[in-house]
């Protein structure tokens, strides 16, 4: 996620700095955002001088010191929160007063992540969908201390990043989740009691609903670590058993089984080259 952001940011004429904890994951960051900004001039949509200038805006760092002279920043980091919030407390600490501080968290507490900062009135929650540069959302979450201007701020940002920004509270899965992840969730179940085979349920959703995806492609496609970890975000913020995670999504979760990223979760995967 955290390419993609940077890869849209970029690509809009934003200087953008984007940190990671090694050299090897910034490189596979880079050359992820090299491949898609390739896509997109392939098809015609970016001429080549407009990748080469994207790219030229794009400076990759280890030291988060390197962000001290951010306006915004936008954290993509695994969905941990006592990794968010030991981020954002020393960001807070680091960064000057006027920046705004934004998590990409896909459930996690846009109120208590901005709880760990001293400027819970510049924290928000901006919610990107994978995959970045393609789809048009980013939903964006006010906690209960964000200021009026600082929603005005980012979802102005949203759009010169090209996506529309539609707003939403503070509340478990906020609303992308909430709904979406019952659905797999659903669809997980109903391949585990054998009701149909994984492309029988994939196909039914698909053909007879439109969606682009199938559930289950779906739910391999964000990773099934993140699709329990959000489950179980909506099962204990509701405490209402109708969020209760699938067993056979526990399991697969435990096996090492985690979708695209791992070549294995409801299908299988060939290794990419
Ligand atoms: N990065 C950049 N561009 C990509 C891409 C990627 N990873 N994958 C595909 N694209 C582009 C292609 O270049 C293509 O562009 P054009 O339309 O300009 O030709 C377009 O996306 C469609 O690609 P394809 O024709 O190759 O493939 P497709 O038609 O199968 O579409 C898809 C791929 C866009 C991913 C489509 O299947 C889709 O929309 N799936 C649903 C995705 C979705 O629901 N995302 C939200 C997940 S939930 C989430 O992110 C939030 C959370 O908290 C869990």
């Amino acid at each position: 996620m955290g390419s993609g952001i940077a890869h849209v940011a970029a690509a809009a004429g934003f200087s953008v700095v984007l940190v990671d904890v090694g050299d090897s994951l910034l490189e596979k960051g880079r050359a992820t955002i090299d491949r898609n900004l390739e896509r997109e001039v392939s098809k015609g949509k970016r001429s080549p001088e407009d990748k080469k200038a994207a790219l030229g805006r794009l400076t990759l760092a280890t030291d988060r010191a390197r962000l001290s002279e951010a306006d915004a920043v936008i954290e993509a980091v695994v969905e941990s929160e006592p990794v968010k919030k030991e981020l954002f407390a020393d960001l807070d600490a680091r960064l000057p007063a006027r920046t705004i501080l934004a998590s990409n968290t896909s459930s996690i507490s846009i109120t208590r992540l901005a709880a760990a900062t001293g400027r819970p009135d510049r924290f928000i929650g901006m919610h990107f969908m994978n995959p970045v540069p393609v789809m048009g959302l980013v939903e964006i979450i006010r906690g209960l201390a964000t200021s009026d201007e600082t929603a005005a701020v980012v979802e102005a940002l949203a759009r010169k990043l090209g996506k529309t920004p539609i707003s939403c509270n503070d509340f478990p899965g906020f609303v992308s989740n909430r709904v979406l992840m019952p659905m797999i969730n659903e669809a997980i179940e109903t391949l585990h009691e054998g009701v149909a085979a994984r492309e029988a349920i994939d196909g039914i959703m698909k053909l007879g609903m439109n969606h682009p995806m199938g559930p289950l492609e779906l739910a391999d496609f964000i990773g099934l670590d993140t699709c329990l970890s959000i489950l179980r975000v909506l099962h204990e913020g509701f405490g209402d058993p109708k969020y209760r995670p699938s067993p056979l999504l526990v399991k697969m979760v435990d096996a090492g089984w985690l979708g695209k990223k791992t070549g294995r979760g409801f299908y299988e995967y060939a290794a990419k080259s």
